[in-house]
């Protein structure tokens, strides 16, 4: 639809930081991020709670002053901008709508404040972004007569009339149920599809990560552990943490023992004492070393293809097509498989689960992944 302001599209915006320091009291709480997201790329924070996901968000809306280090925003230094003088907009968790204004003066509201635009224009706009999130029939509506996804797209609207070339998302979707939560991530995603600005995402949600992200950056204590595609976060972790964060259900891990080396490759003897070969670089191993082996649920079979671990069916997940079996490792490690509802399977009953080589992954002592997987 076009709005009679004829105006240029909006130009996507690099955001970069460069040695980002954040303390709070004298306690570090981001220790030093260095990141460029592209113009246009969509890119999601996931980490566990606390680990600073907010807060490099906050650091380059302006919401928060850095440390220490810069932040950039279409290769321009904006670490001493006000938040209003970066061109971006943010939409948080609670929606923060005005309750004693309609949906219509919600939207406008972030353009009233900020430029002065004739009240033909403001409307335009507001008319342009209802269009977009079908909140059209809304317009006269006040916060409460609302759901929280209605809500929450009002939120974004309020964004999306600022025409920022930065948006930034903090769990915009974690106050919906499923069913909302499904559909709102749907809408955000043909939003960055027709706008094609920048979008930094955080999340605690494995699925709006994979599904939205050009790029996943997964944090811990305030650092950057990867920063990949989704592809290649799930397929080749760069370590224990990264391996055990991404995917559901989680990855396994079993303790595994060194037992002779050949050239690029390495046997291990597993739990119970079947011996696996793997690629790796042997050069830097020595026999008897301890490793872990990480197998994803999703690769362990139920017939032969690799080496066997024997032990009890602990438990059975019904998840519908699929089923979760538990079965407990000779270690004392509880192995979790995903299988179809065709495999028999009966709890307390003896199992076997095969992990296929090339779905292995390894990791030192350090929990340093050794080998890119296949
Ligand atoms: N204004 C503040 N003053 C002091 N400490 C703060 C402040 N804001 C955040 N912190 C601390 O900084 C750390 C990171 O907080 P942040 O909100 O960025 O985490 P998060 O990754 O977003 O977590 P969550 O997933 O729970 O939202 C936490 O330990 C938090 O307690
Ligand atoms: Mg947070």
């Amino acid at each position: 639809m076009n709005a009679p302001d004829s105006r240029p599209p909006i130009q996507a915006q690099a955001v970069e930081l460069r040695g980002v320091r954040k303390d709070f009291d004298g306690h570090a709480v981001i220790r030093g991020v260095d990141l460029r997201i592209e113009p246009g790329e969509f890119c999601v924070f996931v980490g566990p709670s606390g680990c600073g996901k907010s807060t490099l968000l906050r650091l380059v809306a302006g919401l928060e002053q850095a440390s220490d280090g810069q932040v950039l925003i279409g290769e321009r230094d904006v670490t001493d901008l006000a938040p209003r003088e970066r061109g971006v907009a943010m939409v948080f968790q609670s929606y923060a709508l005005y309750p004693h204004m309609t949906v219509h003066q919600n939207i406008a509201f972030g353009l009233e404040a900020g430029r002065r635009l004739g009240r033909a224009q403001i409307d335009a706009r507001v008319r342009e972004a209802a269009e977009r999130l079908e909140l059209t029939p809304l317009l006269q509506r006040l916060p409460r007569q609302l759901s929280g996804g209605q809500r929450q797209r009002v939120a974004i609207g309020r964004a999306i009339v600022r025409e920022p070339s930065v948006f930034l998302f903090d769990e915009p979707l974690s106050n919906l149920d499923a069913q909302l939560r499904g559909q709102t991530r749907l809408e955000i995603a043909r939003l960055h599809q027709a706008l094609r600005t920048t979008m930094v995402y955080v999340t605690h949600d494995q699925v709006e990560a994979m599904t939205l992200a050009d790029r996943i950056v997964v944090l811990n204590g305030g650092r950057i552990e990867q920063v990949g595609s989704p592809t290649e976060l799930y397929r080749n972790p760069r370590n224990l943490f990264v391996a055990g964060f991404i995917g559901s259900a989680r990855m396994n891990f079993l303790p595994v023992q060194v037992e002779a080396l050949a050239e690029g490759q390495v046997r291990v003897r597993l739990p119970g004492g079947a011996v696996q070969a793997l690629p790796a670089p042997a050069a830097e191993l020595a026999p008897g070393q301890p490793l872990t082996l990480g197998i994803r649920p999703e690769h362990i079979t139920h017939d032969v293809g690799g080496a066997a671990i024997d032990g009890p069916i602990e438990v059975v997940e019904e998840l519908g097509e699929d089923r979760l079996a538990y079965l407990r490792a000779p270690d004392g490690t509880l192995l979790c498989a995903r299988w179809g509802a065709e495999v028999p399977l009966a709890e307390g009953e003896p199992g076997r689960m095969y992990l296929p080589a090339r779905r292995c992954h390894l990791f030192d002592a350090d929990g340093t992944a050794l080998q890119d997987a296949h």
